[in-house]
């Protein structure tokens, strides 16, 4: 079936299956509580690159602690990303805060109803301006995320999977035609849910799904084999060591540069663990190489597991001491931007990456024993 060849009566079985279905299975989550434009335009961004079950606990401390765009936009970088630590992808929340005080100054602190002011603003392209204008302003707007794409694909492509996939532009097109008139709100959440809970990418469960009778992949048996991107690429695995070094009873931190990954974030300092290369010797490197210090590994906190986009990160931590003539030179900086000497409590007042968070509490523990 192409969109040419959907006839009008089907169109409109189609939508109305879908909103049914939505009415009796669609998930009951935070941001669809009341709908407010803010809560919509965080839990879109928040779920750009995130599950929903992730995002749940952190949607529902970012609304208690920023209320409202004025309150973003009056808090520190650091506040900011804090609430977003462990989230990931942390330009997001970067673009947060800048939006928000873009809101202040040019919106009156409200988030805008019009598609061009919206794709103006940091973070927010094509799928999240159509996201916010049909589920928080009922304006008749496509929102083709992945999920939806998907279904798409398959319910209007499948018969001619050897072809080209249909680009986002046409994806665009379909969702427009088959929109039910003020209803976007329902009919585009509806189809995030099926994305996510039915027409799933390896096993579809075609027996539970409000789209099967018009489906032309499951006609033809195919749903499920057609190639997504980058799914069942391995993930490749990585040793990074990092050290912990002591003086006085102050840790180093360093913080991570504005671009790249995981900017402004804090950190320990180390790296990648080199091939041939034992944990111990990586982090006496990485350390003289970024810092211009030598130190010593006194002992070995933790090995720690953890995934990061498509590496599978064993993280070997050590706690260090800096090493004779050295102890009083202070730190070089060659890959931060700053650097601190913190107590171990004051560790939770800096944001760090994810991964660092189970290393704190054991740095808090053995601090806490040892005084
Ligand atoms: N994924 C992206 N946006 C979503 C939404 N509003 N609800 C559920 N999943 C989503």
């Amino acid at each position: 079936m192409t969109p040419q060849s959907i006839d009008k009566i089907q169109i409109e079985k189609l939508r109305h299956r879908v909103l049914s279905w939505f009415e009796r299975n669609g998930r009951d989550l935070p941001w669809r509580q009341n709908y407010s434009p803010y809560g919509v335009w965080i839990s879109e961004i928040m779920l750009q690159q995130t599950q929903v079950k992730t995002v749940i606990p952190y949607f529902l401390r970012w609304m208690e602690r920023f209320p409202d765009p004025a309150a973003v936009a009056a808090a520190g970088e650091r506040d900011v990303l804090l609430a977003w630590e462990g989230l990931g992808y942390y330009t997001r929340a970067k673009n947060i805060h800048r939006t928000a005080q873009v809101l202040v100054r040019d919106f009156g602190g409200a988030v805008p109803a019009d598609f061009n002011a919206l794709i103006a603003l940091p973070g927010i392209g094509r799928y999240t301006a159509g996201a916010i204008l049909s589920i928080a302003f009922e304006l008749d707007f496509p929102a083709v995320d992945a999920n939806a794409a998907r279904i798409l694909r398959r319910v209007f492509h499948g018969s001619d999977s050897s072809g080209p996939v249909l680009s986002e532009t046409a994806l665009r097109k379909l969702a427009v035609q088959i929109l039910p008139k003020g209803r976007a709100r329902q009919f585009n959440q509806a189809l995030m849910d099926v994305g996510a809970t039915i027409c799933l990418p390896e096993s579809p469960r075609c027996d539970l799904c409000p789209l099967a009778e018009f489906c032309e992949a499951r006609k033809h048996g195919i749903a499920g084999l057609e190639p997504g991107p980058g799914r069942g690429r391995p993930a490749t695995p990585i040793e990074v060591s990092i050290g912990v070094i002591v003086r006085d009873g102050r840790i180093f931190i360093q913080k991570r540069p504005d671009g790249g990954l995981m900017p402004n974030l804090w950190e320990f300092p180390g790296g990648k663990v080199r091939e041939g290369e034992s944990p111990e010797a990586a982090v006496v490197r990485e350390i003289e190489e970024e810092l211009g210090i030598g130190v010593r590994p006194v002992e070995k906190l933790a090995r720690l597991r953890h995934s990061y986009t498509r590496f599978r990160v064993a993280l070997h931590a050590y706690l260090c001491e800096i090493r004779g003539p050295a102890s009083g030179k202070e730190p070089v900086l060659r890959a931060a931007v700053e650097c601190r000497w913190v107590l171990p409590a004051e560790l939770a007042l800096y944001p760090f990456p994810a991964a660092n968070r189970k290393l704190i509490g054991i740095l808090l523990d053995r601090f806490a024993n040892s005084a």
